[in-house]
């Protein structure tokens, strides 16, 4: 079982970034979470701040191994066709995850042209909305 994780732009700030918004745990300390929770799957932690780079590395998940993708993409849930079709190109399914209630938040984060083409949205938990992810990823397959 192998999941791959996404982080988009200014998540490898996480922790330093608006901490009332985002949390105090580092980008680092959420993935050593994630290790610690699930032993038996492996999981491929991936961030970029660059559009493609994360398009790059949403085609690794055409390799035929890769059981799901996580997608935090950042500020670019609102405006990235590109990743988008690198999303839609996927056979395995892609959760697109938001730490914070982007409906609870400025009119611009209430949109998201990334979302129609993944298979669901998890938003507003926080750090456990990553473990919520992979939960469901493992009882798909
Ligand atoms: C975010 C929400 C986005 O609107 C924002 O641009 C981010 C983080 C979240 O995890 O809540 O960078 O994806």
């Amino acid at each position: 079982m192998r999941i791959l994780i996404i982080n988009g732009p200014n998540l490898d700030i996480l922790g330093k970034r608006e901490p009332e918004v985002y949390g105090t745990m580092s980008l680092w300390d959420i993935e050593n979470r994630l290790k610690e929770k699930f032993p038996n799957v492996k999981l491929e932690f991936y961030q970029s701040n660059s559009e493609g780079p994360i398009i790059d590395a949403l085609h690794k998940a055409l390799d035929g191994v890769t059981d799901g993708v996580v997608l935090n993409p950042g500020a670019f849930t609102h405006y990235s066709y590109a990743i988008r079709d690198a999303v839609a190109a996927l056979k395995v399914p892609v959760i697109e995850l938001h730490l914070s209630n982007v409906y609870a938040r400025e009119e611009f984060r209430r949109e998201s042209v990334i979302a129609p083409a993944c298979k669901g949205i998890i938003a507003g938990f926080g750090v456990r909305g990553y473990e919520l992810a992979v939960e469901f990823i493992l009882k798909q397959s």
